[in-house]
């Protein structure tokens, strides 16, 4: 079964058919699935739906183009949902320098202080990072994220940034990118990174993969990421998707 470690559910996109689609996932292969929270509104409906549904977990964290609004009360509700048991990271948290909505000291003194939320509860961190590789890299090597673990979402830099990360205990989150003809950068990661160090990933709704691409994502559409990463490395599909499963049960300790 797939573990899908990256989607968001409480979007708006799945109003007209969430508890449908979500009711489809074991049939057609999706073992588990991490909602990833990126709002306080996010958070609190991802909390929601680890209650309703069994196979769903969350992560709680604020996007760093949510974060200028935050405050020291929002961060006591957050960390009061990582005591929820079903809650198993904290996230996505980073840095946002392309949609570049918050000023860059604000992103950073909330990525430090969420990182500081995951040491408190012991949670892993799921990472958003985009147009800030060496912000990114320098902060979590300064806060010392390395005696944490957790996830480069989306992973979208170098081979040698991979490395980086891998050496720091980090997974690459790998997802419908990778299936793009413009993809190239994220097929070399992938040839580059052991698997066991890959996570397979919707950011459901964004980010479809061929033959979808444009189109609304959801965990279903995992398949042809899988079978993409299983043509790239010269392994099976099953190989592929057993895996990224047993690396994401590791890592939230599933
Ligand atoms: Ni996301």
């Amino acid at each position: 079964m797939i573990f899908e470690t990256h989607a968001h559910y409480d979007d708006e996109a799945f109003n007209g058919d969430r508890d449908e689609l979500l009711q489809k996932m074991h049939d057609h292969g999706i073992g588990r699935i991490i909602n990833v929270g990126a709002s306080l509104k996010g958070v609190r409906d991802t909390a929601a739906l680890t209650e309703k549904y069994s196979f769903v977990y969350g992560a709680v964290g604020i996007h760093p183009d949510e974060v200028g609004n935050l405050t020291e009360e929002d961060m006591k509700e957050l960390r009061s949902l990582c005591g929820r048991k079903k809650i198993v990271a904290v996230g996505e948290i980073g840095l946002d320098y392309y949609w570049d909505k918050e000023n860059h000291d604000i992103q950073k003194k909330w990525f430090v202080r969420q990182m500081d939320l995951a040491k408190e509860t012991e949670l892993p961190i799921i990472v958003h990072s985009r147009n800030a590789a060496k912000d990114t890299l320098d902060i979590m090597k300064a806060e010392r994220a390395d005696n944490l673990k957790g996830v480069i979402h989306c992973y979208s830099y170098s081979k040698e940034q991979a490395r980086e990360y891998m050496n720091m205990g980090y997974y690459l989150g790998v997802g419908g990118v990778v299936t793009f003809k413009n993809g190239k950068k994220l097929k070399e990661v992938v040839e580059y990174a052991p698997l066991d160090y890959l996570l397979l990933e919707t950011d459901a709704p964004y980010l479809a993969p061929e033959p979808y691409r444009g189109k609304r994502n959801c965990s279903l559409y995992l398949t042809y990421v899988a079978q993409t990463i299983a043509q790239i490395k010269g392994v099976s599909y099953e190989t592929v998707v057993e895996t990224t499963r047993e690396n994401a049960e590791k890592l939230f300790k599933i």
